[in-house]
C-alpha cells in the first residue's frame, strides 16, 4: 500500500458552495499546491496559485478592492478575475510584464459543491467531478460539518470507509456491532462519471439495529442495504436504506446518504468533510425531533472513533517497514481494488477495458 502519495490529476472538494463567499479570500493547501480562491462579486469561483509572481507572497493575505481585483498585501500588485496582473503600484510609468499572471486551476461548481483540479488539465480525459443531486433537491435536507483537518494520509479515510467491519469493534454500541461486521457483501466495479470506482453492497433481513440507528431511524429490528462506492478519489458516497421487514420501498423504508469528501493536504494529511442528507421530515425515535438533527448532533462521535484510528495508523506508515507485511480478508477485497485504481491514477495508467482492476 501507497500511504505517502496522492492522486493528483482528480477532482476534489474546494468547499461547499455556502463556504465560499463573495469577495472573501480562501488560501489552502490542495496535493501540496497554495491555491487562493473566492467568489468574484458575479457569483463565479476562482482559484489560482496563491504566490504572488512578484516575491511569493501568500495572494490570500490581501484583499479584495472595490473594483473587484486581488490586491496583494505586501507591494500591492493587483490581479483581475483571469488572474491577470493590471496594477503595479510603484511602477505605473512602465509596461506590467506580461509574465505577470497567475497560474489558474480549474474550478466546477455544482450541486452545491465546489471541486477543483490541482493536477495537470491535460490530463483530465473523461473525469468529471461526482455529481450529488441529492444536496440541491427539494426533497432532501442536508447538514455538512466543518471541514476537519486529519493527520493521516486520505487512502487511510478512504479505506476506513469502505471496510465496515471496523464497525466491530471500532464503533461497537453506537453505530456497530459484530453481525454487522459479518453481512456478506457484494463487489462492483464501475465508473462514475468518467472515474473508475468500486461499489459494496451489503444486504440483511431481520437485523437488530444497533442503538444509535434505532434513534435516527425509529426501527429495532429492519431490512437494510447499505452502500459504499468510491465515486472518484475525492468522494466517497455512503447509501443506508433500512425498513420494518419486508418494507424496503415502500413509503416505511428511511435512512440516509452520506456523501465524504477527501482531499488531501500532502502526503499526510487530507480534509474531511461529511455531509448527511435525509428525506425531508424524517422522523428519528424522538417525538418531533427530525432524524437529521439527531445525526447531525451524534454522528461526530462515531467520526472521532475513526479520527483516532486514522492518525495511529498514519503513526506506524512514518516507521521503517522492516518486513512488516499486511494479511487480508475476504472483506478487504474493495481496498485492494481501491489501491489497484489509485495506484494507476497516480501513475497514469489505464485499466484494460473489460478486466477487473484486480487482475491489472
Ligand atoms: S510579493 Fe506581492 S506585490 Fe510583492
Ligand atoms: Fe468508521
Amino acid at each position: 500500500m501507497i500511504a505517502n502519495s496522492f492522486v493528483e490529476n482528480a477532482w476534489y472538494v474546494a468547499g461547499m458552495s455556502g463556504e465560499i463567499k463573495v469577495n472573501e479570500l480562501q488560501g489552502q493547501i490542495i496535493c501540496k499546491k497554495p491555491v487562493v480562491l473566492w467568489r468574484t462579486q458575479e457569483g463565479k469561483v476562482v482559484a489560482f496559485d496563491d504566490r504572488c509572481v512578484h516575491k511569493r507572497m501568500p495572494l490570500s493575505c490581501g484583499k479584495i478592492l472595490a473594483n473587484g481585483t486581488l490586491e496583494c498585501a505586501y507591494h500591492g500588485f493587483a490581479y483581475d478575475g483571469n488572474g491577470k496582473c493590471v496594477n503595479i503600484p510603484s511602477q505605473t510609468d512602465l509596461p506590467i510584464p506580461s509574465r505577470a499572471k497567475l497560474k489558474p486551476y480549474p474550478v466546477v461548481e455544482q450541486d452545491g459543491v465546489v471541486w477543483i483540479w490541482p493536477g495537470n488539465p491535460d490530463q483530465m480525459g473523461k473525469a468529471r467531478a461526482p455529481r450529488t443531486p441529492e444536496l440541491v433537491s427539494d426533497g432532501w435536507e442536508s447538514y455538512t460539518c466543518p471541514p476537519m483537518k486529519i493527520p493521516a494520509n486520505y487512502r487511510l479515510l478512504i479505506e476506513n470507509l469502505l471496510d465496515i467491519t471496523h464497525f466491530y469493534p471500532l464503533h461497537d454500541g453506537n453505530i456497530g456491532d459484530l453481525t454487522n461486521s459479518k453481512i456478506p457483501i457484494e463487489f462492483i466495479e464501475q465508473e462514475v462519471e468518467g472515474n473508475p470506482s468500486v461499489k459494496t453492497v451489503r444486504e440483511i433481513h431481520g437485523y437488530r439495529h444497533p442503538p444509535f440507528l434505532v434513534d435516527w431511524f425509529g426501527y429495532e429490528t429492519v431490512d437494510r442495504i447499505h452502500t459504499h462506492q468510491l465515486s472518484s478519489p475525492g468522494l466517497t458516497r455512503v447509501q443506508l436504506r433500512c425498513a420494518p421487514p419486508g418494507k424496503l420501498g415502500s413509503d416505511a423504508e428511511r435512512g440516509y446518504i452520506l456523501h465524504h469528501s477527501h482531499t488531501p493536504t500532502d502526503e499526510r494529511s487530507h480534509v474531511w468533510r461529511w455531509t448527511v442528507t435525509v428525506k425531508k421530515g424524517q422522523p428519528s425515535l424522538q417525538a418531533g425531533v427530525p432524524s437529521i438533527e439527531r445525526i447531525k448532533e451524534m454522528f461526530p462521535a462515531v467520526v472521532d472513533q475513526d479520527r483516532w484510528a486514522l492518525e495511529r495508523q498514519q503513526h506506524m506508515f512514518d516507521l521503517p517497514e522492516d518486513d512488516y507485511q499486511e494479511v487480508h480478508l475476504r472483506s478487504d477485497k474493495s481496498i485492494l481494488i481501491v489501491r489497484k485504481i489509485l495506484d494507476a491514477l497516480e501513475r497514469g495508467i489505464a485499466k484494460e477495458p473489460g478486466k477487473s482492476w484486480l487482475a491489472a
